[in-house]
């Protein structure tokens, strides 16, 4: 029977497509001395961001045909040494697209209207409304990063708050954003004028510190940040910075460059907001991460053609 690791969590939905055909194991997947010599006979590899499938895991799985990725964000997997190797790697790339563009969202409302710092002194007895008071988004502009299907989504729902959506993204046709409604303008532009920015970018060689010091500075002072998308594309430390002199009014932060995030420059700050990793996390996209994936890997471990997640 063909055996099928399971790295992290994966839905019971996705797990019972697997059952029946092929050996399900589970390893810790973070957990490196764990992982390496799990791999040693397995056919498949089911992950979410927390597992590294790196050169090593790949030399450590000889028998491995397909690394899976419960979700969106492949810069966990090598994949063009997965490549090399005859590996055939897949995600699922409309699983959790929503509920990550929510959480974006949920994130900046927080911060524009300080719910946690605000909840956090009432559940301490202190009734202070003066101190807690925020901004409506109502006519701000709102800089989308990555225009692609989250930033997208993010950019429609926002539109329902009477937001100018501007967005840097120089890969999407200038009409295709003009139907939604987005002005795509360079990044300069975007930081000079924005009042709220979230970003919504893949983690690449490119976007890696995309936003660093410098770009931080050419904001709007006390523009708000969000980012949901992945640690390191805003530069934790510069934005740390840039939030205590003021340059910076506050910033919602899903991901962080170390991961598990157990202490980060941003932690303890006035008007952050931080949440560990939890895009994805909701019912509903774990269903269909997980089904997703388990039925790529049904089908490619029986030879067949996999579509598009
Ligand atoms: P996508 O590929 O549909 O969109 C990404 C967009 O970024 C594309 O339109 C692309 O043109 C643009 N882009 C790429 N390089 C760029 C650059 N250098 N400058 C400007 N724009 C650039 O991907 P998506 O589904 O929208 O997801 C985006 C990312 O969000 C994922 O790669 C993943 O890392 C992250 N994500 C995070 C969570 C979470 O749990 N926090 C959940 C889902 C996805
Ligand atoms: C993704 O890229 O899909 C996200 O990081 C979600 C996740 O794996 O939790």
């Amino acid at each position: 029977m063909p055996v099928v690791l399971v790295a992290e969590e994966l839905s019971p939905a996705g797990l019972s497509v697997l059952s029946g055909d092929f050996e399900v194991r589970h390893v810790d997947g973070a957990d490196r001395s764990a992982l390496l010599p799990a791999l040693a006979d397995v056919d498949a590899v089911i992950v979410r961001s927390a597992t590294k499938i790196d050169a090593e895991a790949l030399a450590a799985a000889p028998r491995l045909k397909v690394v899976a990725r419960a979700g969106i964000g492949l810069d966990n997997v090598d994949v063009p040494a997965a490549t090399t190797r005859g590996v055939m790697v897949v995600n699922a790339p409309l699983s959790n697209i929503v509920s990550a563009a929510e959480h974006a969202i949920a994130l900046l409302l927080a911060v524009a209207r300080r719910v946690p710092a605000a909840d956090a002194a009432l559940q301490n007895g202190e009734w202070k409304r003066s101190k807690y008071t925020g901004v409506e988004l109502t006519e701000k502009v709102v800089g989308v990063v990555g225009l692609g299907r989250i930033g997208q989504l993010v950019a429609h729902r926002l539109a329902a708050f009477g937001v100018q959506l501007v967005a840097y993204d120089p890969y999407i046709a200038p009409a295709r954003a003009a139907q939604m409604g987005v002005r795509l303008v360079d990044l300069d532009e975007l930081l000079r004028i924005s009042d709220m920015i979230t970003i919504h970018l893949p983690k690449t060689p490119e976007t890696l510190g995309l936003i660093g010091a410098d770009e931080l500075a050419r904001t709007k002072k006390g523009v708000i940040i969000v980012n949901a998308a992945r640690g390191g594309l805003v530069d934790e430390q510069a934005l740390a910075d840039a939030i205590r002199s003021g340059q910076v009014g506050g910033a919602g932060v899903d991901v962080f460059v170390k991961e598990p995030a157990t202490s980060s420059p941003l932690f303890g700050l006035e008007n952050v907001v931080v949440t560990p990793h939890l895009g994805a996390s909701t019912n509903e996209a774990q269903e269909k991460a997980g089904l997703a994936v388990a039925r790529s890997v049904r089908l490619a471990l029986q030879g067949e053609f996999v579509p598009d997640a």
